[in-house]
């Protein structure tokens, strides 16, 4: 008997280690069942949740092994479900008591008691619950977090008996500590999820400064969880023995969730570039036209005013200057025209910068006499970008995001798990023949994890409804990049093969 006791101490203790070391509730529910059946010799177990605010008892994990055995499978039967927290149930008994339920057999219970026992589940499944053992499980305060329900204690002959008076004590420390160690775990997951609402929050507000990046980073995030389960899901090709453990993910999902966080340190002006010039840009632009206009006919005017005063007039000369005006101004009006139309072009060839170059050397003069060019040399340096609308300036200052993202994503104090998430989330412009940036690092040096998150994030960049760069791309054309860009040694081959094949793109 003490041998006995001594051992089962011994088992208890070391069922409370396993159980302080599972952080993730679902799998410490489950543990918590199996190691109670496993110690008590139980066909089958479940575990209720107390919720208070909505007076009910959440029933989270059913074990159990004659009917595991029979259908291979969970039957159906065994989905969460929730029953309200009254004292007519066996389990909502002990919730509300808090004391130890030893029962002989569910069916034949004393009338006194007043709770019964459902048969709905075994009806159902063809099971025979017969002894049970319920206790309530308690954290350090007292409080009735849930319940933890053993059924069917087995024999050495695999015979159904009572569960042993002796062992009742020892099932109540069990539940102690599961209760102590489901505590923990709820407050780690309520913290992750505050963390996790504040990085959404924040990274959606950055991405919705601009119509073009809303919702970004929610896609890439998308994309890349899908492709890393994928790849889990492949055997075969260079990465078949790859399997990232749910801490890898969580890892993976922060990184990517965080990767464009540091467009915070863009301006809006630059991430939001439809045009070359803005609006307000360009209305300043025309109002000087029109200026330049009035400028050639005050030039006229005088002109025909020295005529006159130099009794010089002739109908063929005031003809000759109107000719000349009606061509300045229609001159004026064209190069307006060119203007604009250069202003929203995504490509300016050698021709249009001559024209370009032309217009801005042209000459006016302004009310208060001075000389002054047509266009100043902003306008000019804005106007003559070969391809798109972003200055050389201004792509340097949307690239330096990626350092924005490393210094901030820097600052966050993460666990030991998560410590890589600045270095996968800085290197997501990197390209594998090191024609990308900040740092141009080849294949080598850049992880998994980030090759990725590159994938997801150009296919997300590409299907985008439109950026201020590129019209939006449809499915077919988009994945069609891709392929160009990993046959050009850009991206990873397999990584796009299995986003294709297993057709990752539809996850968003
Ligand atoms: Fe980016
Ligand atoms: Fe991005």
């Amino acid at each position: 008997m003490y041998q006995d006791i001594r051992e089962r101490l011994e088992t208890l203790n070391k069922i409370g280690i396993a159980l302080s070391s599972e952080t993730i509730l679902s799998r410490l529910l489950e543990l918590i069942v199996r190691e109670a059946r496993y110690f008590t010799n139980a066909d089958a177990g479940s575990l209720y949740l107390v919720d208070l605010d909505k007076n009910c008892l959440d029933f989270e994990v059913a074990q159990n092994d004659t009917l595991k055995k029979r259908y291979d499978l969970k039957p159906e039967t065994f989905k969460p479900y929730s029953l309200t927290l009254t004292k007519n149930s066996i389990a909502g008994y002990v919730a509300i008591t808090g004391e130890t339920l030893n029962i002989p057999d569910a069916y034949n219970l004393p009338p006194e008691v007043g709770f019964e026992f459902n048969r709905d589940f075994d009806k159902r499944n063809r099971y025979r619950t017969k002894s049970m053992l319920l206790v309530a499980m308690k954290d350090t305060d007292g409080k009735i977090i849930g319940v933890l329900q053993l059924i069917n204690s087995t024999n050495s002959q695999g015979k159904v008996v009572s569960f042993d008076i002796n062992i009742e004590s020892l099932v109540s420390s069990l539940a102690s500590q599961a209760a102590v160690a489901i505590k923990n775990a709820q407050l780690i997951e309520e913290i992750k999820a505050i963390f996790e609402a504040l990085i959404q929050y924040s990274v959606s507000a950055i991405d919705a400064r601009s119509p073009f990046t809303a919702g970004h980073s929610m896609g890439v995030a998308k994309y890349t969880m899908a492709l890393a389960s994928a790849l889990n899901d492949t055997h075969d090709g260079p990465y078949a023995d790859i399997s990232f453990s749910p801490a890898q993910l969580e890892e993976l999902n922060y990184a990517a969730w965080l990767h464009d966080i540091g467009k915070i340190g863009v301006r809006e002006c630059v991430l939001d570039k439809r045009t070359r010039l803005s609006d307000a840009e360009m209305e300043a632009l025309t109002n000087r036209f029109e200026n330049i206009k009035a400028s050639a006919i005050t030039e006229t005017q005088k002109k025909k005013f020295e005529l006159f005063h130099n009794n010089r007039e002739n109908a063929a000369e005031i003809k000759k200057l109107d000719r000349e005006l009606k061509n300045r101004i229609k001159q004026i009006e064209e190069d307006l025209a060119s203007i604009k139309k250069i202003n929203t072009g995504n490509l300016l060839n050698d021709s249009g910068h001559k024209k370009l170059e032309e217009i801005h050397q042209k000459k006016y003069l302004d009310f208060e006499g001075q000389k002054r060019n047509y266009l100043t040399d902003f306008e000019f340096e804005n106007l003559s970008v070969r391809k798109g609308n972003l200055t050389k300036e201004e792509i340097e200052e949307i690239r330096s995001h990626v350092i924005h993202t490393e210094n901030i994503v820097n600052k966050v104090p993460f666990t030991k798990h998560l410590k890589r998430v600045p270095f996968f989330a800085a290197g997501h412009h990197e390209m594998l023949d090191g024609s990308g940036y900040p740092k141009h690092v080849k294949a080598e040096a850049i992880p998994l994890q980030t090759r990725i998150m590159t994938v997801a994030d150009i296919y997300e960049a590409l299907i985008a409804k439109d950026r201020p760069y590129k019209k939006s791309i449809d499915q077919k054309k988009s994945l069609t990049i891709l392929r160009e860009e990993a046959k050009n040694g850009r991206l990873d081959k397999e990584l796009v093969r299995v986003f294709i094949e297993k057709r990752v793109y539809e996850s968003k």
